[in-house]
C-alpha cells in the first residue's frame, strides 16, 4: 500500500514521538531532550535521547535514530506501511485507498511481490515437511536433534522430489513464470521448461531482520552436491547485508554476538540457548555485515569450523570485524568440528564455558602464525619474533600497543624491553617513525579522512534542526550545493526549502528515505554532538568554522570536479569568492 506524503505527515505529526516511545522505553526530562536506556543495544548508562522539538530519536552510543515510524519498525520489526497502520490507528486517522501512480510505488510493488512469493513458497515447504511426502524431510531433521519448536521456529521446510512442484502451487494462486524466476525459486531451460530451484531437500527460510522471508538454503538430506543450494541475490536478497538468524538475535541483547558458519550451527546455537547467534549466508563475512552487528554487539565471537578452512575464514573474518572497530574473540570448539556438533555431544554449559575463554583474537592470530615456524630453529624462532612485532605495529593507540607488547612478551616469554625494541627498530625500518599517529590500516584512514569532511556539514545540519531561526543568517552563504554528498544533498535542499517557507520539519525529511540504513543516516545528521558553547562569542566563532570548513570541502570538491567538468569551473571560481569573503566576514547572532 503506498500513501502520499501529505498523509504520512498527518500520521507522523499526530503521534508526538515523546508519547509514542514514552510507551517502550522508561526515560527521564533533560533539558530540551528525554533520554532513557537505549532499546536497541546494551547500556547500563543512557545514551538514547528523544528531541520532542525534532521529533525524533537518536543513540549517541550505537547510532540507532530516525523518527516516529523508524522506531517502531526498528522496535517491533514493522515495515514501514506496518508503522503507518499503526499509527495511523492510534491517532484515529483514516487511510485513503492506493494511488497506484508512481514510479517509486512500482519498485516498492516489485519488492513487495517478490517478499509475497517468498512467504508463500515458505508455507508451502513448511507445510510439506508436514505432510506424508515430506516425512524423509522430517526425519532427517529430527536425526539432526532438532526439536518440533526449534523447526517451527525457523520455519524449517521440504521441498520434495517433483521438479515443478512449486511452481504449480505458486501458479495456481496466482504468481507469474516472470515473478517466480526473479524471486530465485524457478528456472527455465529448453528441455524442461520453467522447473522449481529448489528439490528433494530440507528447506532453510532465510529472513530479514524484519522477519521476512528474503530467500532460502536447501540442504540435500545426507550426502550430495552441493550440500546445501541458495537463492541467488535478488531485488530482496542482498547477501552481503543479512545474516542468517539475526531477526532473532538482534533482541538477544548478550553483549555479544556469535558468528558462526552455518545455517545448522546458528539452529543449534539457538536450540541450546543461544540467540545471539548469526551466520553468514552461503557467502563469505563481508564488511556490510560487520556494520550491521555493530549495532547490537561490540563484541563479536567467532564460532568458526575448526578445520583448515575455519580458521582461514576466521582470521578473515577478524580483519573485517577489526576494520569495523569490532572486537573479535574466538571460540574453541575442539575437538569437535563446528558449534552443531559441540552443543550436541558436549550441551549448552560445556559451551557457555567455552564462551567465557573465549580466545582474544590476536593471540588467535599469533597462535596460527606460530605453526608456520620452527621455534626450536634461531633463524626461524628470530623471524618470528619479527613477524610479531610487525603485526603489534599495527596497534595505531600507544597504550593499546604497549598493553600488547607487554602481553605477547609473557607469553611467548620474550623480554618485555627485547620485543619492545623489536617493534620499534621495525616501525623505524619501514618507515613508521610515529607509529602513535599510524592509522590502523589504509581503509580505517580513508574512512577518517571521509568522516572529517563530512563532519562539518553534519554539524551545520544539527544545529539548524536545533536553532532554525539561524537558517536567516547563514543562507547568504551556504547553499544545499555546498553539501557534497549525495544523501546530505538531498536533505540540505529539503530542509532548506522547508526553512525558507517558515517550516520545520527535519523528522518528516527522514521519511522521504525508503531505505533504512538512508533513513538512520539522515536521523544521525540531524543529531550530531555539539559542543557545549556557552557565551555568544563561542558560538559565533564556532559557527563561523563550520561554515568556513563546509564552504572550503565544497571549494575543494567543485576543484575536484572542475578537472573533468568545466561546468563544475564556474562553481569553482564562485566557491573561490566565497570562500574568501566568508573567512573576512564575522557572523553575527545578534
Ligand atoms: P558447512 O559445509 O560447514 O556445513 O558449510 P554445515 O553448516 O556444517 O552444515 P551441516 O551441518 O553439514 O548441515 C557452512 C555454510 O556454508 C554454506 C552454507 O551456508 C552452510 O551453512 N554452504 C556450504 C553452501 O552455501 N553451499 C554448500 O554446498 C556448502
Ligand atoms: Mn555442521
Amino acid at each position: 500500500m503506498y500513501y502520499p506524503d501529505e498523509v504520512i505527515e498527518e500520521v507522523r505529526l499526530k503521534n508526538d514521538i515523546v508519547e509514542v516511545i514514552s510507551g517502550y522505553v522508561k526515560m527521564q526530562r533533560r533539558g530540551s531532550n528525554y533520554f532513557g536506556l537505549c532499546p536497541f543495544h546494551n547500556e547500563k548508562s543512557p545514551s538514547f535521547s528523544v528531541s520532542q522539538i525534532k521529533q525524533m530519536y537518536y543513540c549517541f552510543g550505537c547510532g540507532a535514530g530516525g523518527n516516529v515510524f523508524t522506531f517502531l519498525m526498528e522496535y517491533e520489526n514493522y515495515s514501514f506501511e506496518e508503522a503507518v497502520n499503526f499509527l495511523a490507528q492510534r491517532a484515529g486517522v483514516s487511510l485513503p485507498q492506493a494511488d497506484y501512480s508512481e514510479k517509486a510505488r512500482r519498485n516498492e510493488s516489485k519488492r513487495a511481490r517478490l517478499l509475497e512469493v517468498n512467504k508463500a513458497a515458505a508455507k508451502y515447504f513448511y507445510y510439506q515437511l508436514r505432510s506424508e511426502r515430506g516425512q524423509a524431510g522430517y526425519r532427517y531433521l529430527k536425526e539432526r536433534a532438532l526439536s518440533d519448536e526449534t523447526i517451527k521456529k525457523f520455519g524449517l521446510g521440504f521441498a520434495h522430489v517433483t521438479s515443478d512442484d512449486l511452481t504449480r502451487y505458486l501458479k495456481s494462486k496466482g504468481y507469474e513464470d516472470k515473478l517466480i524466476m526473479d524471486a530465485g525459486l524457478a528456472s527455465f531451460d529448453e528441455k524442461y521448461g520453467v522447473h522449481d530451484k529448489f528439490w528433494n531437500r530440507v528447506m532453510f527460510p532465510i529472513q530479514d531482520g524484519n522477519h521476512r522471508v528474503i530467500g532460502f538454503g536447501g540442504r540435500v538430506m545426507g550426502e550430495g552436491k552441493p550440500k546445501y543450494l541458495n537463492s541467488p541475490e535478488t531485488m530482496i536478497f542482498d547477501k552481503s547485508r543479512n545474516l542468517y538468524g539475526l531477526n532473532f538475535a538482534r533482541t538477544a541483547r548478550a553483549g555479544h554476538m556469535i558468528l558462526c558458519e552455518g545455517y545448522m550451527d546458528v539452529i543449534a546455537m539457538h536450540q541450546a540457548g543461544f540467540p545471539q547467534a548469526v551466520a553468514s549466508l552461503g557467502t563469505s563475512f563481508t564488511a556490510g555485515q560487520a556494520n550491521l552487528l555493530r549495532r547490537y554487539a561490540q563484541e563479536v565471537v567467532l564460532a568458526y569450523d575448526s578445520d583448515g578452512a575455519g580458521v582461514s575464514a576466521a582470521l578473515r573474518a577478524i580483519g573485517i570485524l577489526k576494520e569495523a572497530g569490532l572486537t573479535g574473540k574466538i571460540l574453541n570448539l575442539e575437538p569437535y568440528k563446528d558449534p552443531d556438533e559441540f552443543v550436541k555431544n558436549l550441551g549448552q554449559d560445556a559451551l557457555r564455558e567455552r564462551l567465557e575463554k573465549a580466545e582474544n583474537s590476536f593471540f588467535f592470530e599469533l597462535r596460527m602464525l606460530e605453526r608456520d615456524y620452527n621455534l626450536k630453529d634461531p633463524e626461524s624462532k628470530t623471524k618470528f619474533y619479527r613477524e610479531i612485532a610487525r603485526k603489534l605495529c599495527g596497534f595505531s593507540e600507544e597504550v593499546e600497543r604497549e598493553n600488547y607488547i607487554e602481553a605477547v612478551a609473557e607469553k611467548y616469554h620474550i623480554g618485555f624491553e627485547n620485543l619492545r625494541r623489536l617493534v620499534v627498530s621495525y616501525a623505524a625500518q619501514t618507515g613508521m617513525t610515529a607509529m602513535a599517529v599510524r592509522p590502523k590500516s589504509g581503509i580505517q584512514k580513508k574512512a577518517d579522512a571521509a568522516e572529517n569532511k563530512k563532519k562539518p556539514q553534519k554539524l551545520l545540519l544539527t544545529w539548524l534542526a536545533e536553532e532554525p531561526e539561524l537558517y536567516p543568517k547563514i543562507k547568504k552563504y551556504i547553499s544545499p550545493k555546498d553539501f557534497t554528498l549525495d544523501l546530505y544533498q538531498k536533505v540540505a535542499e529539503k530542509f532548506f526549502e522547508d526553512l525558507e517557507n517558515g517550516a520545520f520539519n527535519p523528522a518528516g525529511i527522514v521519511s522521504m528515505f525508503s531505505d533504512e540504513e538512508q533513513q538512520r543516516e539522515v536521523a544521525g545528521l540531524f543529531n550530531t554532538k555539539l559542543m557545549k558553547l556557552s557565551t555568544k562569542a563561542e558560538k559565533e566563532k564556532a559557527l563561523h568554522d563550520i561554515l568556513v570548513a563546509v564552504k572550503r570541502e565544497s571549494l575543494h570538491y567543485f576543484t575536484e570536479q572542475a578537472g573533468v567538468d568545466v561546468l563544475m569551473l564556474n562553481q569553482m571560481i564562485e566557491g573561490k569568492k566565497a570562500l574568501e569573503e566568508l573567512s573576512k566576514t564575522h557572523i553575527s547572532l545578534d
